[in-house]
């Protein structure tokens, strides 16, 4: 009883593009990629697809687990950084309208790749306040349309694809169920904004025409600026941390976890994330040799692999813990599917 994942779905586009299609046209190789990250290959989102149609398809799937109807639905949130429009409208009205969710609001979320563990925390704060609603959660990635394909330093790192879950409160109708069993910590560094960015935004003044309005300018190429080494260590440091922080709220110990979903940005980065935590890497869910990292969309796809295999059983103490630009962290420790 109390607010549960009622089903989960994922998404990934059937283009693949390997290392090797990589370095066919750039200078680095299927061995350099995979020893430094863990990624073979990557999912690519094709002709007529984007972030609203791969989330559709993942949130279709999740309404069909769940055995909810579209009109059951009060509320979509689309954790994305890389929405169809820039920036509006949101992405989450688009997949609404697809859905046919005519009783939901709908909004978009941006925390980078932490981005669907803040976007769980909201629908379930949503689902909490109106217990008799059920919520939508997406994470949802076309990054491989926002690349510099001509840098290898960061455009071998990226794939596309959706996730997402269906939560709701399944207490008695009239129980005030302001007790919920999920534990969260959601953090942000902004002094670390610039190890990930990219321009493009309106952060900048336009130059004046000499009638003093904005003189309309053409609109420079964006420019995606990744400090590796940084992100690299910011993020075995917080991981390891958030994961540990929330076992020690709860009065446990990582050992007792069954399950890790963390980020997936760079294999070794979950190798000392794990080092960190002494846990053995069985335990954390790993699938980026073929996805690579999906941003939002990454812990999501992944508890939809992990469910429909098996490997993710009702009463398993799993933690769900990402960071991403912002720089913003967050992770959820939950007995699963009770949030
Ligand atoms: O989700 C948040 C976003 N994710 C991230 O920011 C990822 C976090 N960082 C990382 O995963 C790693 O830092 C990278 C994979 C990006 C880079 O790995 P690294 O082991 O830190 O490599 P490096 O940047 O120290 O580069 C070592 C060398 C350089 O050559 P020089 O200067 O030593 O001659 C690079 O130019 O490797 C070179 N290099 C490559 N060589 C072949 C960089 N990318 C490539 C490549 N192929 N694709």
């Amino acid at each position: 009883m109390g607010i549960r994942v009622l089903g989960t779905g994922s998404y990934l586009p059937p283009k693949v593009v390997t290392n090797e299609d990589i370095a066919k046209s750039l200078d680095t190789t299927d061995e350099w990629i995979y020893s430094h990250t863990g990624i073979h290959s990557r999912h690519v989102a094709g002709e007529g697809e984007s972030t609203s149609t791969m989330a559709v398809k993942a949130a279709q799937a999740a309404l069909e687990s769940s055995g909810v109807k579209p009109e059951e639905i009060g509320l979509i949130v689309v954790a994305t950084s890389t929405p169809d429009y820039n920036p509006f409208p949101s992405t989450a009205c688009v997949v609404q309208g697809a859905l046919g969710c005519v009783n939901a609001g709908a909004f978009d979320l941006q925390a980078a790749c932490a981005g669907f563990v803040y976007a769980l925390e909201q629908a379930r704060g949503f689902v909490n306040f109106y217990p008799d609603k059920k919520a939508v959660v997406i994470g949802a990635e076309a990054l491989t349309r926002i690349l510099d394909w001509t840098d290898r330093s960061s455009c071998i790192l990226f794939g596309d694809g959706a996730g997402a879950v269906v939560i709701g409160n399944d207490e008695p109708p009239g129980v005030a169920s302001l007790k919920t069993k999920a534990h969260t910590i959601l953090g942000a560094d902004g002094k670390g904004a610039h190890f990930i960015s990219r321009t493009g935004g309106c952060k900048d003044a336009l130059p004046l025409a000499p009638t003093g309005i904005p003189a309309k300018t053409p609109a420079s190429e964006p420019e995606l600026v990744l400090m590796g080494h940084d992100v690299f260590a910011f993020a075995v440091r917080t991981l390891s941390k958030v994961a540990r922080d929330l076992c020690e709220k709860l009065g446990t110990c990582p050992e007792e976890l069954d399950r890790v979903f963390a980020h997936q940005a760079n294999g070794r980065i979950i190798e000392a994330v794990a080092r960190r935590m002494k846990l053995p890497l069985e335990k954390f869910w790993l699938n980026l040799e073929t996805t690579a990292n999906t941003s939002a969309a990454s812990i999501p796809i992944s508890l939809d692999q992990a469910v429909r295999s098996g490997e993710l059983r009702d009463g398993m103490k799993i933690v769900m813990v990402g960071f991403g630009a912002g720089l913003t962290y967050g992770g959820t420790y939950c007995t699963w599917p009770e949030l």
